[in-house]
């Protein structure tokens, strides 16, 4: 081979190390429909439901992460979704209030476990807040969804509770019901996101390109198999086994593509990051 035919090397990324709060799903199952994804009528494998998240699990650890666990709730099927439960950022924690009452009960047990974790900071929001589902940190600013679960009421309290600014991004599509859904962030230091476009409004669309010119474009494809609820460590990607598309992007820009298979978790409407809470500080 001549040099003319290599490619020159992508610089390999740095990773940081992350603290996750994780549930198990013990008492998962798809017995309600509060999105496009879950039908009650198709069979859950419970096992197979408890098996992928576990390699989820194990995958963070393997990657030199620190997990903590909560408790799984009898008759709390979507608890495994710890991503919903709350946002915390240097150490302050801003609770959960759910839009839908079959998962209300979730975000008690939740402050629970921060309160007897030593954390003195924690407020629970008054408007609805589906946490880490619409609200993602870039490291300087937060990006918040709105449009079918948080309330745009919540953008302006998560600002004032967590002393960060906020970014209001609407989104339009009921498959892509959390920012979660349809975006994720690939690191902090330069911030930079990958995202879903149709998801999003017209002007919240302007405002991605703004603030994110150099943003990994997902496809249709990448979106459906929930490939934008990915979890970066700004160098290894987590992200479902059938989001090719993306991982071959990413690694042209030097991330570390890690797959898991999250199909059963899928039939609820989550993904790696859906039961995935980062701890902040
Ligand atoms: N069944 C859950 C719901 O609709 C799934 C939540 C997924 N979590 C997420 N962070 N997107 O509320």
């Amino acid at each position: 081979m001549t040099s003319a035919q290599v490619k020159p090397a992508v610089a390999a990324r740095m990773p940081t190390t992350r603290r996750y709060l994780m549930c198990a799903p013990e008492y998962f199952t798809v017995e309600y429909s509060i999105n496009p994804w879950m039908d009650p009528t198709k069979p859950v494998d419970k096992a197979l439901a408890l098996a992928q998240w576990t390699a989820l699990h194990d995958t963070y650890v393997e990657l030199g992460h620190k997990v903590e666990t909560i408790e799984p709730q009898p008759g709390l099927p979507d608890m495994v979704f710890a991503a919903n439960s709350g946002t915390v950022i240097d150490g302050r924690v801003l609770g959960a209030q759910f839009r839908a009452p079959q998962r209300a009960a979730e975000a008690d047990f939740y402050r629970r476990w921060f309160v007897e974790n030593g954390y003195h900071d924690v407020v629970m929001p008054t408007n609805i807040n589906e946490a880490e589902g619409d609200l993602a940190w870039t490291g300087r600013f937060l990006l918040a969804g709105t449009g079918f679960r948080t309330d745009p009421g919540a953008h302006a309290e998560a600002q004032e509770i967590l002393g960060v600014p906020v970014v209001s991004l609407r989104l339009t599509d009921p498959r892509y019901y959390h920012l979660d859904t349809a975006l994720f962030v690939l690191n902090e230091d330069e911030p930079n996101v990958a995202y879903y476009p149709a998801a999003f409004s017209a002007g919240s669309l302007r405002v991605l390109r703004r603030l994110f010119p150099d943003a990994v474009i997902a496809t249709a494809e990448d979106a459906e198999c929930f490939g934008l609820n990915g979890v970066s460590d700004g160098r290894n990607v987590v992200l479902p086994i059938e989001a090719t598309g993306l991982a071959a992007q990413l690694t042209e820009r030097g991330y570390e593509p890690v797959f898991v298979d999250i199909s059963e978790l899928r039939k609820a409407g989550g993904g790696p990051k859906c039961c995935t809470m980062e701890i902040r500080g």
